[in-house]
This record gives C-alpha cells, sequence and structure tokens, in this order.
C-alpha cells in the first residue's frame, strides 16, 4: 500500500532524511520508533507533503512524491501530526466535521459513535474545543482525520505527555483502528505501546532506518536497543 524508496528531506541546508525506504501493508501495523531528532516526524511530513521530498513515495501504486498535501489526503492517507492542531474556537462536533472528506457524508467512522464513545467528547460536542485536555485534544485529532476515511493513518507520537489513563484510550483507539482494517504508521517513543500493536517495527537512526523487523525481534536485539534507543 505504502512504498518508500531513498526518500530525503531537508530544513534549509541540513540534510535530515538521507534515504530511508519503508513500506507497509494493506491493514498492516507498523511503528516508526527512534531518539529525539533522528527525523520520525520529518519522515511522515515528507511522506505527507508537508515538505519537499526527493525519492519515490508510492501509495496505492501511485506516486504522490512532490503533490500538494491536500490530494494526498484525499487518496486516502490520514496523519495526525505531533502538534494535536486541533481548532480550538470551533466545537467538537465542528472540528469532526472538518474532518469528513465531503460535508455530511460519513464513511466507516460515525460522529455520532465517536461521541459515544468518549464521554468527554460527547459532553462538549457544542462547546469550543479549546477547552479540552491534551488527551482529549488527542483523541479528538486522531476521531477527525478517521472521519476522513483514511486506509492508511500516520500518527505522530500520539502519547507524548499524556496522563497513563488517557494513554491507554489512545492505545485502545488505535488497536480499535487497526482492526477495522485501516494500516497504521505509529510514530512512538513509547517502546511498550509500539512492541505491543505492531506486527512490524522500523528503527531510525540520523536520518535512516538502522532496524526492520518484528516487535520480538528487536526484543530480542539489545544492541540495536541500545545503540538506538535508550537514552
Ligand atoms: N522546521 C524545522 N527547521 C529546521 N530544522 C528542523 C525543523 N524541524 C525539525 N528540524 C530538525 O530536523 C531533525 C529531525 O527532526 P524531526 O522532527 O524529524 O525529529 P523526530 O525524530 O521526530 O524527533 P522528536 O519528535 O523527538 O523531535 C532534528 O535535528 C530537528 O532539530
Ligand atoms: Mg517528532
Amino acid at each position: 500500500m505504502l512504498a518508500v524508496r531513498d526518500l530525503h528531506a531537508w530544513y534549509g541546508k541540513s540534510h535530515i532524511l538521507q534515504g530511508v525506504d519503508l513500506d507497509l501493508a494493506k491493514g498492516e501495523v507498523v511503528s516508526l520508533l527512534g531518539r529525539n531528532g533522528v527525523g520520525r516526524s520529518t519522515t511522515v511530513k515528507a511522506i505527507m507533503g508537508e515538505i519537499r521530498p526527493r525519492g519515490s513515495i508510492l501509495f496505492k501504486d501511485r506516486q504522490i512524491a512532490g503533490l500538494p498535501n491536500h490530494r494526498i489526503a484525499r487518496l486516502g492517507l490520514g496523519y495526525v501530526p505531533e502538534s494535536r492542531d486541533i481548532f480550538s474556537t470551533l466545537t467538537v462536533r465542528q472540528n469532526l466535521e472538518l474532518g469528513q472528506k465531503k460535508k455530511g457524508r460519513e464513511g466507516q467512522w460515525r460522529l455520532a459513535d465517536m461521541l459515544d464513545r468518549f464521554p468527554n467528547l460527547g459532553r462538549r460536542a457544542d462547546t469550543a474545543a479549546g477547552v479540552l485536555s491534551g488527551g482529549e485534544k488527542q483523541i479528538l485529532t486522531i476521531c477527525r482525520t478517521l472521519m476522513g476515511d483514511p486506509e492508511l493513518i500516520m500518527i505522530d507520537e500520539p502519547t507524548e505527555g499524556l496522563a497513563p489513563l488517557i494513554v491507554r484510550q489512545v492505545a485502545e483507539l488505535i488497536s480499535e483502528i487497526a482492526q477495522r482494517g485501516v494500516a497504521i504508521l505509529l510514530v512512538e517513543q513509547k517502546l511498550s505501546i509500539a512492541l505491543e500493536i505492531s506486527q512490524r517495527v522500523y528503527v531510525m537512526g540520523h536520518g535512516r532506518i538502522v532496524f526492520e523487523g518484528s516487535p520480538a525481534a528487536l526484543r530480542g536485539d539489545e544492541k540495536v536497543r541500545n545503540d538506538w534507543l535508550t537514552v
């Protein structure tokens, strides 16, 4: 479904991505791990067309490298950025509606189900989203992206800075997304969650993939963990 080959990206003169190769099959859950600053967010931004990439990005056999961001989203690639950028002056409901591909038309994710499933969102459906807690904003951002009915969703550090209880809720939501057949590329710091829900993991170091394998293989590879993950 997604095949990234020799992906490069720059911020000004700094050459951040230096040849990233990455694959995701339909419905697969894959984590992209690595220490701070190695280029994980840059990878998803480059795939999403938020920064200019060089290299090949095939999504459903179609070359998307260089396409504008909104076109990529329309093809069925969802993106939940690190920044949890909700529209704080709009209501929770309006935020969710904004995620719909066509206004008023729902796909496999229904607005009413989301408000039911997350009572903290439901109670505030008609309140400005700015009052939500960090965790609620994170859930809202994921739900808004789901409203666009993506076939693949890339989620950047969804549990960062959240309390354990809401981390659980986010992890459960991610599992449910996977169960519904949506492929997931998860950027994570928390090894435990990534290993628990992923079928495959990539570890990134200095703008390249330095390890690819199953969660069990990563658990068993102390060298990779010491060299590229633990701080
Ligand atoms: N807008 C930017 N302008 C210039 N440099 C940037 C910018 N964003 C990121 N960088 C730099 O690019 C490198 C990769 O950043 P990236 O955000 O991809 O890291 P990351 O792996 O997601 O880690 P983390 O999220 O923990 O920061 C870092 O050295 C970072 O300082
Ligand atoms: Mg990041």
